[in-house]
């Protein structure tokens, strides 16, 4: 076996005993497809890290392009639930995913995968030779459009942050089709998997994930404000000046405890889901954070040391002189929350919704409900 080989083992080995690959199909792909041709520029101890590779960096130095994180591309495919025989489209390309596709989708199947940069898809296309993957078809162009030209698609996988269901995906998803998609929510990401059921989508399976975000038309949905971010849709929340932080500080306790490593996102999304003004809290000193605001106050979650080394105990912080009545607004779901746990649908712009809290696209409308766990 050569060093490469090797390095790929143990990368498959650490995925399969962490639990992050249960298919062996995925399995075997992951051991088919040599990362380190799509990632030239890294040594190979780095090419098989359970780890991000930057690709690309804007002006700003914000990343534009990477090659993603095996274990979350593990995981999405999970999603994917790919069979032999699928026609595939990935949405943002690296060459890796596109060439993990090809191996799940077999003789019998397509992978047709889109970026919306001409550098991006140049090397993608090189790479993808190179590994002796000539006939996935890579095509540069906003992703927001989909690839009409290969539609209708079994499988769509966007590898990209989107903020909504673009029309064209679900106009080329089969009937029966699966859509997996980083989605962004209030301030979160999750890749949701969602099947297509008559007009409408439902998810399956969601995970917390990071990715880059979507540029061209379907990109820039949040906006910030006195360092809260609000969502496209939360235009008429209103919000405090910058110095409310430097008002007196209120606290409140739960008695709820967490485990200090869960991350917090469902009830953060519960949080969102239940209280109006919900925003997300972030800047250079504090840490990311679900808050509510008003024009004059804000009142966000905090943690103080739980019953033993592993749990924090919830509560709230507040400032401003309406942070008391903010702060039992947040302390009540708090309380309510008791571990639930979101499913998520996805209707067109127009028709009736079902009951849950619904989340305005430009698109369609992201109904998030909850379930006792
Ligand atoms: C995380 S990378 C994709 C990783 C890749 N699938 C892999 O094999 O690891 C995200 C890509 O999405 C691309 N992208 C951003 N906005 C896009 C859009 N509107 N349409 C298509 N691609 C887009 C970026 O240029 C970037 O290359």
């Amino acid at each position: 076996m050569t060093g490469a080989a090797l390095l790929r083992t143990a990368l498959v080995h650490h995925l399969v005993s962490t639990g992050t690959i249960s298919d062996p199909r995925i399995a075997a792909a992951f051991e088919s497809v040599p990362r380190h041709v799509f990632v030239p520029h890294v040594p190979l101890q780095l090419a098989y890290a359970d780890d991000v590779v930057p690709m690309k960096q804007d002006e700003a130095g914000v990343l534009t392009s990477s090659v993603s994180q095996p274990s979350i591309v593990a995981l999405m495919l999970q999603q994917a639930a790919i069979r032999p025989g699928d026609r595939v489209l990935e949405i943002g390309s690296g060459g890796y995913n596109a060439a993990l596709l090809r191996e799940l989708a077999g003789p019998g199947g397509t992978v047709t995968t889109v970026d919306i940069d001409a550098d991006v898809t140049k090397r993608a296309r090189a790479l993808l030779d190179e590994a002796g993957y000539g006939d996935v078809v890579v095509v540069c162009a906003d992703g927001e459009f989909g690839v009409p030209e290969g539609a209708p698609y079994d499988r769509i996988v966007v590898t990209v942050t989107a903020w909504d269901i673009a029309p064209a995906w679900l106009r080329q998803l089969r009937p029966d089709g699966r859509i997996v998609v980083p989605l962004r929510l209030r301030g979160q990401t999750r890749s949701i998997a969602f099947d297509r059921v008559g007009e409408h989508l439902e998810s399956r399976s969601t995970t917390m994930c990071g990715f880059v975000s979507m540029q061209g038309v379907g990109g820039h949905y949040e906006r910030q404000e006195a360092g809260l971010t609000f969502d496209e849709d939360q235009e008429e929340e209103p919000h405090p000046e910058d110095g409310v932080l430097t008002l007196r500080r209120e606290r409140r306790w739960s008695g709820i405890q967490a485990l200090r490593e869960e991350p917090l996102l469902d009830l953060y999304l519960w949080l969102a889901s239940t209280l109006p003004g919900y925003c997300v809290l972030s800047g250079d000193d504090w840490p990311w954070v679900a808050a509510i605001a008003t024009a004059d106050s804000l009142a966000y979650v905090s943690t103080r040391p739980g019953r033993d080394d592993f749990h924090v105990e919830l509560g709230c912080s507040g400032h401003g002189p309406n942070a008391n009545v903010l702060m039992d607004r947040m302390l009540q779901q708090l309380c309510a929350w008791a571990g639930k746990q979101p499913t998520f649908q996805v209707h067109a712009v127009g028709p009736e919704l079902p009951p849950g809290f619904h989340i305005a696209r430009r698109h369609s409308y992201i109904t998030v409900r909850w379930e006792d766990c």
